[in-house]
């Protein structure tokens, strides 16, 4: 209501009138802007609680960066630790509290740093122990964790522990890795290497074979050693001492092999196979992976870890093991009331995820998967690209990719995203003969979703100043992060409201889940409980067609609000009849129960 005292003001002929209209309008306009933002201020207060006895890396998005392709710092066209270093206030804008690097460390670089030559020092590519020290000290000092990668199973073939070992048969080393002879001139069994061909590499120095599970470059450790063990510990210990905050071990299930060296059965016969031809995939691996000496293995590390955890720091492990049976994975999460190996193993269901399943009911029934089989008090956590997979933009479409993050940060459990998906960025297209991963599968190749990040639309996408970045860079111009970050709805947008989302939301945080609907397309689920002051339910529609009546499936008491959507025009929105529609590749956040 105008007030008397305005009426009188308003009677003032033009063009002074004009300006004291145009005042009172201002006023008016600011004070309901001032009104809005207190009201907003107020709901966030009372939808964030603060969940006792979280540990950081449950509240927190991990960001997974492969150290070659963040950000060049000098030119060389690979990335390094002062990249990383500069670029440190990009996590705080994207709401991220985590960061794992990929391997660091001293390395000839045959499988880009998963083969380790000196497991206490940095490779010149990256930088130095003090570049290290100086990215881990910003780092803490704008509150983001450093989780490093610790690579246990193999070393490189240039570590000075394998040159030793190969030196002679009574060598100091020589157990360290694991030796035998050949039989009639052929590998001592039919064991095949993941990366293809026989697990075993002659080596005439000693006229004996070595184990490698991977590149031949990349000599199998034996655990059956104390020293072995005592030696990795101390890397444990050295990183700590430095101060991170926790680790990702590589390629757990294969740190141990039968005693008895014997061949594995053909898996689709299951009878001893003779030849020495068959292909990794062709045999049952029951005498080199995940045999049962291992876990004493994880938890040892484990307790190390832990002893360097106190209430203000704990230490973080996550464990990679890739498996078909998923209680093969879940036994990594230790012993069934004490809980005592990885923090969580990664969950590559989603990775692992055929095209022709990414529907509603597919993706239901796979979250399902994960949480039916987890270990009473097991950590669930959420996973869909990383360095050893295509991205998942190039897999659902970049039309897909706001949709795949909503889905990723609303699960129930830790996200860990891989650099670049959050802006939907795609594999590159890297020629076979020009391929740099030495992983020669086929016609396999890394190296189209390991390409360099993309800044912004300088030449190569701002990740390097030099002339020639190691990989090729993908389609920068309409995809980086400068122009993300100014469209309202872009991928990156979408992603950095719904990180901020999840630390305001408490039925967000903790893991409780009710899925509510699925079917072809659409797959409904609702986050929170009774101790939650407001639920959220999450409506993600993967098929391709815009599909309507989405609300009927869902009862909202007394009313739901968009809280976001991927298209970012329907924030704020009261559900109704007249929007309960998705569009295809749509996703919408709604809060219900607050009124
Ligand atoms: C798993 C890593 O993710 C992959 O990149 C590497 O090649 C193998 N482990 C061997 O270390």
């Amino acid at each position: 209501m105008i007030s008397v005292a305005m009426k009188d003001q308003l009677q003032v002929p033009s063009p002074r009138r004009f300006y004291v209209i145009l005042r009172y309008m201002l006023v008016a306009l600011i004070s309901l802007s001032v009104i809005g933002l207190l009201s907003s201020a107020v709901v966030l207060i009372v939808i964030s609680k603060p969940c006792p006895n979280t540990k950081w890396w449950q509240n927190t998005l991990i960001y997974q960066l492969y150290p070659r392709s963040f950000k060049d710092s000098n030119g060389d066209g690979i990335g390094d630790l002062v990249g990383i270093k500069s670029k440190l206030d990009y996590f705080k804008y994207l709401h991220v509290d985590a960061i794992w690097i990929n391997p660091i460390f001293s390395s000839p670089m045959r499988d880009f740093g998963y083969d380790i030559s000196d497991y206490k020092n940095i490779d010149p590519i990256f930088g130095t122990l003090t570049d290290f020290d100086d990215l881990l000290k910003d780092a803490h000092e704008k509150g983001l964790k450093i989780i490093l990668d610790f690579v246990p199973n193999h070393t490189s073939d240039k570590h000075p522990w394998f040159m030793e070992s190969r030196k002679n048969r009574y060598n100091p080393k020589r157990d360290w890795y694991v030796w035998a002879d050949g039989i009639n001139g052929e590998p001592p069994n039919n064991w095949q290497s993941v990366f293809g061909g026989s697990a075993w590499q002659y080596d005439n120095i000693t006229d004996q074979y070595y184990l490698h599970q991977f590149l031949s470059q990349q000599p199998d450790l034996n655990y059956r050693n104390e020293d072995v063990r005592d030696a990795m510990k101390s890397v444990l210990v050295f990183w700590l001492e430095k101060g991170v905050d926790g680790f990702r071990i590589d390629a757990i299930k294969f740190l141990l092999e039968d005693v008895h060296l014997r061949s594995e059965m053909c898996l689709i016969h299951e009878q001893e196979c003779p030849c020495h031809s068959l292909s990794y995939e062709q045999l049952n691996h029951t005498y080199t992976e995940n045999i049962a000496g291992i876990h004493d293995i994880v938890k040892e590390w484990k307790k190390v870890i832990n002893s360097y955890s106190n209430q203000g720091s704990l230490r973080f492990m996550v464990g990679e093991i890739y498996d078909d049976d998923i209680s093969t994975i879940m036994s990594y999460y230790g012993s069934p009331n004490d809980m005592d190996e990885c923090d969580f193993p990664f969950n590559f269901l989603l990775v692992d995820l055929p095209l022709k399943e990414w529907t509603g009911t597919g993706v239901n029934d796979t979250v399902a998967k994960w949480l039916d089989a987890s270990p009473n008090g097991a950590w669930p956590n959420w996973v869909v690209g990383n360095h050893d997979n295509p991205r998942i933009a190039s897999k659902l479409g970049i039309q897909n990719s706001a949709l795949v993050m909503m889905l990723l940060l609303t699960l129930p459990g830790t996200p860990t995203t891989y650099y670049g998906d959050e802006l939907g960025m795609t594999d590159v297209f890297v020629p076979f003969n020009a391929t740099k991963d030495q992983m020669s599968i086929g016609n396999a190749t890394r190296d189209p979703e390991r390409s360099p990040m993309q800044w912004d639309n300088s030449l190569h996408a701002g990740f390097t100043s030099g002339c020639c970045p190691w990989l090729p860079v993908g389609n920068f111009t309409t995809v980086n992060v400068h122009v993300a970050k100014a469209e309202r709805d872009s991928v990156l947008n979408v992603y950095r409201s719904l990180a901020l989302l999840r630390s305001n939301v408490s039925a967000l945080q903790g893991i409780s889940y009710t899925p509510i609907y699925a079917d072809t397309s659409v797959y409904i689920f609702q986050r929170g409980d009774n101790s939650d002051i407001l639920k959220v339910v999450v409506a993600l529609n993967f098929g391709n067609e815009f599909v309507t009546e989405v609300w009927q499936h869902v009862t909202f008491a007394p009313h739901g609000v968009v809280m976001l959507s991927t298209r970012m025009d329907r924030n704020g929105q009261n559900i109704s009849r007249a929007n309960s529609e998705l569009h295809a590749g749509e996703g919408v956040v709604v809060q219900i129960g607050h009124t």
